[in-house]
């Protein structure tokens, strides 16, 4: 089968086809032929690992460090990366009792990723389910990894309905699923803070009010907000204090150290609060998003698929061009490229 390999760390280009050997499935595994990929934020770290500086990666040191001896510290470990996908059961194993060949599934993989290629091999108890049947198989791609992180840290603060949430990051894969379970499930009204060229698309998500941050500083507009989800968590408590109502949650869901303390400190002494959490992602999560997409009727935005022998450009693209919804890889001749 064919699938996108590197060997060695580095810059989009170390990405490229190999005629590799196809997964049989085991007992209680189902192979998959995939039909797309989203390329997220993991792929793009991944597959230059050596090269990030401790300053560069956003979890605290010690993440890095155990990410690093996983990945492989001077070459990589996992030769295929990508860790979502949806395609469909070409075989189950013997074993198999949830899925049959012919269905078809979307996924994440996680830290076992090996997406990037035809085929892929899953325990029927991995994170997999029936994809949602209103989605194409490049729309359920971009799912998976987004919503099942958004919704995981989400469940964390208990939003209620009503209250105003704002999404710094908003057209990432994390962003971009939190603006719509925030406003379509939880029922917050949401304030999306993305980049210029990614406004129309964070519109289209749902967004009540997008800010783009090139031009306004959302802490100096005067509103205040229930929750504030920072993906990147470039910004602090202290910046953003202001900007929170009382009891107000500020919610990094990327973080260093000194975060770590300030949630202690904010737990002990402060109406707001600071929470650090960690999303930790189940297959039931994983059906729920399937018929909550088909019951509201949502569709992620794709800002451009790639076909498979172009994952480079498709990296390359994410890095100089920055995103305007999901970027797809897909295996199907007869999707357009846009
Ligand atoms: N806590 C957890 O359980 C958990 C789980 C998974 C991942 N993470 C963390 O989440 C992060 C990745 O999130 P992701 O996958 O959503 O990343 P992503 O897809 O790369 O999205 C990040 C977004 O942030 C935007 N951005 C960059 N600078 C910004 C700024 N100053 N203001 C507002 N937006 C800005 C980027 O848009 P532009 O480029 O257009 O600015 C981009 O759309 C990583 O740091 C990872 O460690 C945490």
């Amino acid at each position: 089968m064919k699938a996108i390999v590197y060997m060695e760390y580095g810059e989009p280009g170390v990405l490229h086809q190999e005629e590799v050997e196809k997964p049989y499935p085991g007992g209680d595994e189902v192979l998959i032929r995939v039909h797309a990929v989203s390329v997220n934020y993991g792929d793009i770290i991944a597959r230059n690992f050596k090269n990030i500086s401790p300053g560069e990666f956003n979890m605290p040191g010690i993440f890095r460090i155990l990410a690093r001896l996983a990945f492989g510290l001077s070459r990589p470990r996992k030769k295929i990366l990508g860790n979502t996908f949806a395609g469909e059961v070409e075989m189950a194993g013997n074993e198999v009792k949830q899925f049959k060949a012919g269905e078809q599934v979307f996924g994440y993989t996680g830290e076992q990723m090996g997406t990037y290629a035809e085929y892929i091999c899953l325990k029927e108890n991995g994170i997999l389910a029936l994809k949602p049947s209103n989605l194409t198989y490049e729309e359920a791609s971009a799912v998976p990894y987004g919503s099942l992180m958004a919704l995981g840290l989400f469940r964390k603060v208990k939003i209620q309905k009503g209250q105003s949430v704002l999404i710094i990051g908003a057209a990432g894969g994390i962003g971009s699923a939190a603006v719509q379970l925030a406003r379509y499930y939880f029922g917050a009204e949401v304030t999306a803070v993305c980049s210029t060229q990614a406004t129309d698309a964070v519109r289209r998500l749902g967004a009540d009010k997008v800010i783009d941050y090139k031009k306004e500083d959302f802490t100096k507009n005067g509103e205040s907000y229930d929750l504030i989800f920072d993906i990147l968590g470039k910004g602090s408590f202290s910046q953003y204090r202001r900007s929170l109502k009382q009891n107000g949650i500020y919610l990094p869901v990327s973080f260093k150290t000194a975060k770590l303390f300030q949630m202690l400190w904010t737990s002990l002494m402060s109406k707001k609060k600071v929470v650090c959490a960690l999303a930790v992602p189940k297959p039931a999560d994983l059906i729920f998003i399937k018929e909550f997409i088909e019951e509201q009727n949502l569709k992620p935005v794709i800002d451009r698929c790639f076909p498979l022998e172009k994952t480079s450009d498709a990296h390359r693209y994410i890095e100089t061009e920055g995103r305007k919804g999901s970027v797809v890889i897909t295996m199907r001749n007869d999707v357009v490229q846009t």
